[in-house]
């Protein structure tokens, strides 16, 4: 059965490089090759109290890179149709979000250190942070 090209089927874990040692292990990202954009941004999201949600927000344009580095946490991921949960708990592997994706971010474990890579700089006019604007913009450029 041919798999249907939504925006939410785009948006996937992605398995990085992992060079195994007894000393400890090691993981790298290189733009364009391990994740599908050039990276301009990086941040994290750290001390996280028990019960937070972070996210619940849309980007227009912005393509990220969600790393658990340490600790777990779940990433819910919503094209303004279907929503998807994952749960990231390595640092070996990542979820790619492409542009107009609403999320949120919740289930933090203790210690839980989220990274995100990001395509552009900051830019608060990127974000759409009310969710019905969202659905309809989401609709409109399907
Ligand atoms: P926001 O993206 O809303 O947080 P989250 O989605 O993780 O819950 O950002 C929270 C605040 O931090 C907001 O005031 C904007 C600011 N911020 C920056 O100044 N630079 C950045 O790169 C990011 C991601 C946020």
């Amino acid at each position: 059965m041919p798999t249907i090209d939504t925006r939410l089927s785009r948006c996937r874990f992605i398995d990085l490089p992992k060079i195994p040692d007894v000393r400890g292990n090691l993981t790298f990202i290189e733009g364009g090759v391990h994740v599908p954009f050039d990276i301009k941004r990086a941040y994290y999201l750290y001390d996280v109290p028990g019960g937070s949600e972070r996210g619940g927000h849309a980007h227009k344009n912005l393509h990220q890179f969600i790393v658990a580095m340490a600790g777990s946490f779940d990433v819910v991921l919503d094209d303004g149709d279907r929503q998807r949960r994952f749960h990231l708990n390595r640092s070996y592997y990542g979820l790619y979000v492409c542009p107009m994706m609403w999320r949120f971010i919740d289930n933090f474990s203790s210690s839980a250190v989220c990274m995100v890579l990001a395509s552009e700089k900051y830019d608060e006019a990127d974000y759409i942070r009310d969710y019905d604007t969202f659905v309809q913009v989401a609709r409109e450029k399907k």
